[in-house]
């Protein structure tokens, strides 16, 4: 049924397509009748998927990715799609329009996405409103709520540390862990900032404000604070990175985002393959394990993994487990498979 819903969706822009079909889909969830039976459709119907991380627990292990619900618009809608968590943003401290249209591209053959978006974003503010909203009205929600926060496009990368701050601040009430996202390859300069001393002023600071609001409070609910890395490091600056996160005992790491590579893609991608943007899906599926699998070994699993990366089956997501991750997460394959993509994922784990 997805198949051909795709084939005509695909005749079209896949931006508009994309906030074309969620917003079709909040109609239907917008009726209480209609999203119990959505709901039930959607639901994984294995049991013991519930997986707890930091003390969270995640009602299943699979999550959609960053840059899918960028402004944390679609939450009703995606917890009726089984999904187990949903990582809002990249969130910036002001909106942004991100980069000139097209900016994402289907490369369907070799099952992969194009983007280069941009951060094109609300500003942090107006995300606080709907959460704000969502967390009132949804107490009982057990679907987990991640908040990716990056720089504006205009910050220059040594006051890059304030607009981290800003968001954290902003967002600290409202999402349940924190991923820094200095690993996009579409705002310029923003993966200079994976350099190790650069990653420890941001994190160490980060770390700081969180113990300075847990004491305040008194609360005792920490807010893993995790790293999202581009799977375009070189294996001594992977290295470097996962040093420094056992230094500062970093919460996690979400491995992988986009790639700027464009090797073993097919001969009908190659025209699309010259956009420049980050590269996701399928071709970017065993670059991501390798960096799972590395972490996992030179941490001795003592650092837990986000995996994101070409994830599309039941089987992907066991290799990304295998290798040590925690936790999954999909993008592309929502794209490929269909809205039920969380719910096939989980029942076949
Ligand atoms: C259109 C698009 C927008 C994205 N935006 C973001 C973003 O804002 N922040 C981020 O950390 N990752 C972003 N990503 C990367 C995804 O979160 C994910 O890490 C990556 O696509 C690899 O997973 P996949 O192969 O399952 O798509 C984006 C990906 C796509 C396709």
């Amino acid at each position: 049924m997805y198949k051909l819903i795709r084939s005509f969706f695909f005749l079209f822009d896949p931006e508009k397509v994309h906030y074309f079909a969620m917003s079709m889909f909040r109609i239907l969830c917008s009726f209480a009748p209609t999203r119990k039976i959505l709901a039930a459709a959607f639901k994984p119907s294995a049991s013991n998927l519930a997986t707890e991380q930091w003390g969270i627990c995640f009602p299943n292990p699979v999550g959609l990715a960053a840059g899918f619900d960028k402004n944390a618009k679609y939450l009703r809608e995606l917890e009726v799609m089984g999904f187990g968590a949903v990582e809002i943003g990249t969130v910036t401290p002001l909106a942004q329009p991100g980069n000139d249209k097209p900016r994402l591209f289907r490369l369907v053959k070799d099952k992969a996405i194009i983007n280069r978006m941009g951060f094109n974003n609300e500003g942090v503010k107006e995300v606080v409103k709907r959460l704000e909203a969502w967390r009132s009205k949804r107490r009982q929600s057990p679907m987990i709520i991640g908040g990716n926060i990056g720089k504006n496009k205009v910050t220059p990368n040594e006051n890059a540390w304030k607009d981290y701050e800003i968001c954290f601040n902003e967002l600290f009430d409202y999402v349940d862990y924190f991923v820094v996202n200095v690993s996009s390859p579409n705002t310029p300069g923003l993966r200079e900032l994976q350099e190790k001393d650069s990653l420890r002023k941001i994190l160490s600071h980060l770390q700081t404000l969180r113990a300075e609001r847990l004491k305040l409070s008194g609360s005792t609910i920490q807010k893993p604070i995790l790293l999202k890395i581009a799977p375009d490091l070189t294996e001594s600056q992977l290295d470097d990175v996962i040093d420094l996160a056992k230094e500062i005992q970093l919460d996690g790491l979400v491995a992988t985002n986009t790639t700027i590579s464009r090797d073993n893609l097919s001969p009908e991608s190659q025209e699309k393959a010259k956009e420049t943007g980050g590269l996701s899906g399928l071709p970017l599926k065993q670059k991501s394990t390798e960096f799972v699998r590395h972490i996992y070994e030179k941490t001795n699993a003592g650092i837990p993994v986000i995996a994101s990366g070409g994830i599309f089956t039941a089987a992907d997501a066991k290799e990304k487990l295998n290798a040590g991750a925690s936790l999954v997460q999909v993008w592309t394959s929502f794209i490929y498979e269909g809205p039920a993509v969380a719910k096939k994922i989980c029942n076949g784990l």
